[in-house]
């Protein structure tokens, strides 16, 4: 029987990933791979949006291949590559690009939030389709701030379907869980991520005192309860973290916290979080001082992504009517 495909991508920005990528994305991906088979890419070419300077692109790619083996993806068991190691990635975005409405793409709240920005932010979605739509993937684990890009993906992978004949298989809806978009501390109306960095994001290679310092000083609520709350976003957020962290559900939580303050309950939600990330931090090390293996991981992953997405695009460029050259 062949197993379910799975894929997911993750920008190569930021100082390290941080500990939403891993709530929301990186640990299910790990728990993913036996039942599974996986692809995961680093979203170089879509890193290019914040126009990264290129040795800091170039460095942060390869760490991001540690970063995510340390965090428990398994080469021997899932292919990891880079989304520029494999052109078709941009060609097939061309294809899609055309079959989507200007006004379709301009709804999508990544560009708004954004306030406009470049042709490549406008693009950023229909990538983001045709990397899912290569692989014919049949689930894609993400953060809940990506169900829209899925959405799009979706449609228009049934749209070039009904124009073109059966050639994409549609993704999964979003099947992430509730309460795992984590916000930043210093300001829990926004999520956490890495381009905002700053004090209120805490990155999965963060010094231990660095992740307590962070931790200690997030934005709190007013009132003295431990407990999940509208008028509370950030001791919810603490809440998600440390039940993450510990594998404890909420209302547990809040029950042991009940009639603690916010100081104890804080030094807890750093603690938790540091050993979360201890191994992570520790696997780290070992892999970053082996540069050329990680360049065979991803020369391996590209050798196995290549395949698939040759197939794809040969289909591609019949279905749509692309003269083929000559061989
Ligand atoms: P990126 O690098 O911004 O995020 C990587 C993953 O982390 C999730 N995430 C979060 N989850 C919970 N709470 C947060 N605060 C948080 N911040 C980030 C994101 O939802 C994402 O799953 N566009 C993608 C990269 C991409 C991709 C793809 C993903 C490109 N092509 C194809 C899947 C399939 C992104 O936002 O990456």
């Amino acid at each position: 029987m062949t197993r379910p495909r799975v894929l997911s991508g993750i920008r190569p920005t930021g100082e390290s990933f941080q500990l939403g990528n891993y709530v929301g994305a990186v640990r299910h991906w790990a728990a993913m791979q036996d039942e599974n088979e996986c692809f995961f890419f680093l979203a170089d070419l879509h890193a290019l949006t914040e126009t990264p300077q290129p040795d800091a692109l170039r460095r942060r790619t390869r760490e991001s291949v540690a970063e995510l083996l340390a965090m428990g993806v398994d080469p021997a068991r899932s292919t990891v590559f880079a989304q520029s190691h494999i052109p078709e990635h941009p060609e097939l975005a061309w294809v899609l690009g055309c079959l989507t409405g200007f006004g379709e793409a301009s709804r999508m709240t990544q560009f708004k939030e954004k306030g406009g920005g470049t042709v490549g932010l406008f693009y950023y979605p229909v990538l983001q389709a045709a990397d899912i739509l290569m692989y014919q993937a049949n689930a894609v684990p993400i953060g809940e701030d990506q169900r829209q890009h899925l959405e799009l993906t979706r449609d228009v992978a049934a749209r070039f379907n009904g124009r073109y004949g059966e050639t994409f298989t549609l993704p999964g809806a979003y099947a992430g869980k509730p309460g795992e978009r984590i916000k930043d501390l210093q300001d829990p109306a926004r999520k956490m991520s890495k381009t905002i960095g700053g004090s209120g994001t805490v990155w999965v290679l963060d010094e231990p005192a660095v992740v307590t310092k962070k931790v200690k000083s997030a934005v709190t609520d007013t009132g003295r309860e431990v407990r999940v709350s509208d008028d509370k976003p950030g001791i919810t957020n603490l809440l998600t973290i440390l039940s993450v962290a510990t594998g404890k559900a909420v209302p547990e939580l809040e029950a042991a916290y009940a009639g603690k303050g916010y100081g104890d309950f804080k030094a807890d939600v750093a603690e938790a979080v540091v050993e979360m990330f201890a191994a992570t931090r520790a696997r780290y090390v070992e892999l970053i001082a082996d540069p050329a293996y990680l360049d065979e991981v991803l020369a391996a992953g590209a050798a196995t992504a290549g395949a698939v997405a040759r197939t794809t695009m040969t289909t591609v460029r019949e279905r749509i009517g692309l003269l083929a050259p000559k061989p």
